[in-house]
């Protein structure tokens, strides 16, 4: 009998439709346990988020300040865990990282396999290379990723998933599509548990190579590469101010808060354009630095 450990932290029950998917034919296998647990930070966050709140978490979850969360029941000797989360401001979302900071993870994460599975907009590489990061620490192994971003392309996301987000809605409007990820592939999903029942049947996990290779795990988007090195080196700043203006929501906080708003606006109706612009003039000659940049956040699962 092989025992999974399957974790997530969602809110609006996206990753959690995601999860569910994963887990239907792995809970169907005969040979598996598997233990479904949601990760319950000790104060909840809000959803819908009221503007102030969306952004007081902004420096905690870049500066990996993870939240006190509930202890999950678990055993301590599982042979796989699947850890969904979402990305927050390229990171990932606070309840996750305070729970791979908690004493429990260390017990349950050493030396096991781990397999990442995300639903976001469309900006996770830098989350994902800071889970890394918290994994190893734990002294877990990575062994695959699997990454559900919205549909839409990233400008008409930029839109609809902060408005979902902010109120809750995710219907689609003007020209806009839905918010979210598509329900065929949250539904496609389920061919990542089938390949893991099998793979756990011939002790895979076992090895240090991956389970779900050619199954269109992940697909990374090399035009967004240069715009989450930006954002990523300018949420770093900006963090730092507005954790220097004072604690979670107090009003100097909330000052800072409001500038850095019509900054980040400012900044991409500006210069995210201009950076587009020069790097589709530049992609001829970087067609070779750019695939190996995929290649890098395509592992372990690849295409
Ligand atoms: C505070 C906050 C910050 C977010 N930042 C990002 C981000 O940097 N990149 C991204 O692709 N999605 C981002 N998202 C969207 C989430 O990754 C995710 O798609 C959304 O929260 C829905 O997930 P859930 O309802 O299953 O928790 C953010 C969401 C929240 C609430």
């Amino acid at each position: 009998m092989k025992k999974v450990l399957v974790l997530y932290y969602s809110q609006s029950g996206q990753l959690r439709a995601v999860m569910d998917r994963i887990v239907a034919p792995l809970s169907q296998c005969e040979e598996v346990q598997c233990d479904y647990r949601k990760i319950v930070p000790t104060t909840p966050y809000p959803y819908p988020w009221p503007f102030y709140a969306f952004f007081n978490v902004f420096p905690e979850a870049v500066y990996l300040d993870g939240c006190s969360v509930e202890e999950v029941e678990a055993d301590d000797d599982y042979d796989l865990i699947i850890l969904g989360y979402t990305s927050w401001f390229l990171s990932p979302s606070i309840p996750v990282t305070g729970f791979l900071q908690s004493d429990q993870a260390r017990l349950l994460f050493k030396d096991k396999p781990v397999i990442t599975v995300i639903a976001c907009r469309d900006m996770w590489l830098f989350a994902q290379e800071k889970m890394k990061k918290l994994l190893t620490d734990l002294g877990a192994r990575l062994v695959d990723n699997v990454v559900l971003t919205d549909q839409g392309k990233s400008l008409y996301t930029f839109i609809t998933t902060p408005r979902w987000m902010l109120t809750g809605k995710k219907n689609s409007f003007w020209c806009f599509p839905p918010a979210g990820v598509y329900e065929k592939e949250i539904a496609a999903a389920s061919r990542f548990g089938e390949r893991l029942c099998k793979a756990l049947h011939h002790d895979e996990e076992r090895s240090s190579l991956p389970m779900l290779r050619n199954m269109g795990a992940v697909n990374v988007n090399g035009k967004l590469i240069a715009t989450e090195h930006i954002a990523h080196r300018s949420f770093l700043i900006w963090s730092k101010l507005i954790k220097k203006a004072g604690p979670p929501n107090s009003m100097r906080r909330s000052v800072v808060i409001t500038i850095y708003a019509f900054f980040l606006l400012t900044l991409i109706l500006t210069v995210v354009p201009l950076n587009m612009l020069v790097r589709k003039l530049l992609s001829p000659f970087r067609k070779k630095a750019l695939a190996k940049a995929v290649s890098y956040y395509e592992q372990p699962s690849g295409k």
